[in-house]
């Protein structure tokens, strides 16, 4: 059977940048947007356009820049925001509305005062008004994890009458479990009438830490586009990170699933997006954290230096890493120290080792970690100095 492509759906600017802290101006948005491109995302979430002028105004620069990705912009079911976003989105090659409405029972209750009919009418309605402007109409179902899977059936099937390309199933609160979320997808494909005219994404949270298996679960089970952002950032704990579910695809070809994304950038991506937002990566984020290709146990280097592949699955060049790290610390054994000594110009015959590594393993007590510099100076201090071969 043909591998099938899953279409990467960045919001990195829009879910990810409604944070307090990542706020991005104008120019930057347009920088990472350009970043995205190289990277190879198949739509841009550029923001939510009525939501303030300057986010209108950066949507339409990024429409206007933009060659390759389809420009999406957010708008709730309201006819002024598809007004407003449809300006925006005037200029771009490939424009996308993305509009939609909450559809569990608490979004009805609470945040509408309204009951099940009347929300599949406004969803109907919705999708139909901006199909005045734009082919391509995404429809997002919000709360959908938490939603009835009947009922959330009967909206899908609203909103494909109305012309919907793309059925947005979010996981909004993050509180699915993997099987149920991958569940709640095969049943769609199994139960809308006309979804082989729309295709179904996965938008999930990580509130309970699960958005990348929920996203995975769900594209095992028939939908053909992730959402996603880079470095997960987004509301609360986070949207589901991109170059994981990128990664996890290209790692488990059996799965048959393949993307546009040229993962050789994800490194670089993921480093301008936390500049440019003032967020730093956590170290041990999974691809594209400081510690992700860092090897500090002794068993672990010593494997490592023999051959990679015995404690490393991927192969940091293929995220834009240029090599894995052997991190000296007082966990480290020889065959670390010997490594990375060779690394800076020395070579220690076995008797030679035995002695430096004494020194070195009284300097790592002290010390976090061992640097290029401390080598060198554990070195020319120990009594072998004058034996050592120095490269
Ligand atoms: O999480 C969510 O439900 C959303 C929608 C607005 C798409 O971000
Ligand atoms: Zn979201």
């Amino acid at each position: 059977m043909a591998a099938e492509q899953i279409q990467i759906f960045d919001t990195t600017l829009r879910d990810g940048e409604q944070v307090p802290g990542c706020k991005l101006n104008k120019e930057q948005k347009l920088i990472i947007a350009e970043q995205l491109e190289h990277l190879g995302v198949d739509v841009i979430e550029a923001g939510f356009p009525v939501s303030s002028p300057g986010d209108f105004d950066a949507v339409a620069a990024i429409a206007s820049q933009v060659k390759n990705a389809t420009v999406c912009g957010l708008t709730r079911a309201v006819e002024n925001d598809i007004d407003v976003a449809a300006a925006a989105l005037k200029t771009a090659k490939k424009p996308r509305i993305h509009t939609g409405i909450g559809t569990s029972e608490s979004h009805i209750k609470f945040k509408f005062n309204s009951n099940k009919e009347a929300i599949i009418e406004r969803a109907y309605k919705a999708v139909a008004y901006a199909k005045k402007y734009v082919e391509d109409v995404e429809f997002y179902a919000e709360d959908a994890g938490r939603t009835e899977n009947e009922y959330l059936a009967r909206v899908c099937e609203a909103a494909i009458k109305a012309g919907a390309t793309v059925l947005n199933i979010p996981d909004t609160t993050g509180y699915c479990l993997p099987e149920e979320y991958g569940a709640k997808i095969k049943y769609l494909k199994e139960h809308v009438d006309g979804i082989d005219k729309a295709i179904l994404s996965c938008h999930c949270h990580n509130d309970l830490g699960l958005a990348t298996a929920n996203s995975i679960a769900g594209a095992i089970n028939g939908a053909r586009q992730i959402e996603c952002t880079i470095n997960g950032v987004g509301e609360r704990a986070g949207n589901t990170a991109l170059e994981e579910v990128v990664m996890v695809m290209k790692q488990h070809p059996n799965m048959n699933l393949f993307t546009n994304i040229q993962t050789q950038q994800l490194y670089r991506t993921s480093q301008l997006v936390s500049e440019h937002m003032g967020v730093n990566t956590q170290p041990n984020k999974a691809i594209v954290g400081a510690n992700a290709f860092a090897h500090s146990s002794g068993i672990h280097q010593d494997g490592v230096i023999k051959n990679r592949q015995t404690y490393e699955i991927i192969d940091p060049k293929d995220v834009g890493v240029t090599e894995s790290a052997i991190v000296l610390t007082a966990r480290s054994g020889r065959a670390a120290l010997a490594y990375r000594a060779k690394l800076v110009g020395y070579e220690l015959t076995k008797l030679q080792l035995d002695e430096v590594y004494q020194s070195f393993l009284t300097f790592a007590d002290r010390q976090k970690e061992v640097h290029d510099d401390d080598i060198h100076r554990i070195i020319e201090a120990s009594k072998v100095y004058s034996e050592i071969v120095i490269n």
